[in-house]
């Protein structure tokens, strides 16, 4: 099967993968409008295209907080890689370093930091934090991302609760029991309880700020309200996302979010996305609305699904390429 657009991958990994892995990975929150939103807006959106403006050289490289990466895109943080393909989120930092991006590690990865760090010694990867009740845990790991050389600290800020997502309600699911979110190991007490903490405010920047000396990037904004409130707490840059329409129904398309949060930051932090990247041209319009930069889930997923590190480099070529086309032809 030829691998064209990101679609085949989509394609391949629900063919190939277990069920219930392949639901987890799809499941959005509810009746999943804003999951399908998220992509929907992307088509009403139009260019405005330009020509006979000598594309013939093109550099789409950009900086992240300072740092060089090769085109516009990185991983987001999505959990137990290993459901994907055996060596998990190993494979996808070396496909990140391979592609000289940004990758995101999540709290709920199936390799232990220590692991991701060493799979691709000295490339860009920023560390993705859940508040945990326990604090001592959340504590613990952020300061050993930054001990690893992580760059970067990921606060998500819109998973108090996990969202009601049907099909794992009706699947049950759960990790198999081969598979362990290795860097919480021990970290869970026996109880009923989400180990998440539900209390969390914007005071808690300040806790974390105290914690480490790396940049802030708070994960999770829709609205100019919630924007101007992180840049006054300090952050150094805000991801416009919805979870991938995984938590909050109803809510905004991400692309359509990222107009207010721009005007509003009025260019103090950087802005970027997550949520229904599935083309170049999607890479391009949040760019041209102000994202300096936008990151993929579930796409990096179904690369993974395909054939690992090789598959994920695929999906990130094949963006990279579309990018550059529509910038050309957008002139
Ligand atoms: C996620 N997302 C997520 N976000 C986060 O901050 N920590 C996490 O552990 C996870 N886990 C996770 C698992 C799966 C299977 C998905 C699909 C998503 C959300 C993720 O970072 C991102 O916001 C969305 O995936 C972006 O939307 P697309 O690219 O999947 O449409």
């Amino acid at each position: 099967m030829a691998m064209v657009c990101l679609s085949d991958f989509e394609a391949y990994a629900k063919k190939y993968l277990p069920k219930i892995a392949w639901d987890f990975f799809a499941a959005g929150a509810d009746d999943c409008s804003t999951r399908d939103e998220n992509i929907l807006a992307y088509k009403r959106i139009r260019f405005r295209p330009r020509m006979l403006r000598d594309v013939s050289m093109m550099d789409i490289r950009t900086k992240l907080l300072g740092t060089e990466i090769s085109f516009p895109v990185g991983i987001a943080p999505t959990g137990f890689h290993q459901l994907a393909w055996p060596d998990g989120e190993k494979s996808t930092a070396r496909a990140a370093k391979a592609m000289n991006i940004c990758y995101i590690a999540s709290t709920y990865s199936t390799c232990t930091l220590e692991e991701i760090a060493a799979a691709a010694p000295g490339s860009l990867r920023w560390f993705q934090l859940y508040i945990h009740r326990n604090r001592a845990v959340s504590q613990q790991l952020v300061q050993r991302a930054e001990a690893l050389g992580f760059q970067g600290l990921v606060l998500t800020a819109d998973l108090p609760y996990t969202g009601k997502r049907r099909d794992d309600v009706r699947n049950g699911f759960r990790l198999p029991p081969h598979m362990k979110l290795k860097n919480l190991e021990g970290a869970f007490e026996v109880c009923k309880m989400s180990p998440l903490d539900p209390s969390v405010t914007w005071n808690d920047i300040y806790w974390l700020r105290s914690l480490t000396h790396l940049p802030i990037i708070i994960k999770g904004i829709l609205t100019k309200e919630d924007a101007e409130l992180a840049v006054r707490h300090g952050v150094q840059g805000i991801i416009v996302s919805n979870h991938g329409g995984r938590q909050l129904d109803g809510g905004p398309a991400t692309i359509d979010a990222l107009v207010e949060v721009v005007e509003a930051v009025q260019g103090r932090v950087e802005v970027y996305l997550d949520g229904g990247i599935r083309k170049g041209s999607d890479v391009l319009k949040a760019l041209a609305l102000g994202a300096k930069c936008v990151f993929i889930g579930r796409p990096a997923l179904w690369g993974l699904a395909y054939k690992g590190e090789e598959g994920l480099q695929d999906v990130l070529r094949i963006l990279q390429d579309e990018f550059r086309l529509s910038m050309a032809l957008a002139g």
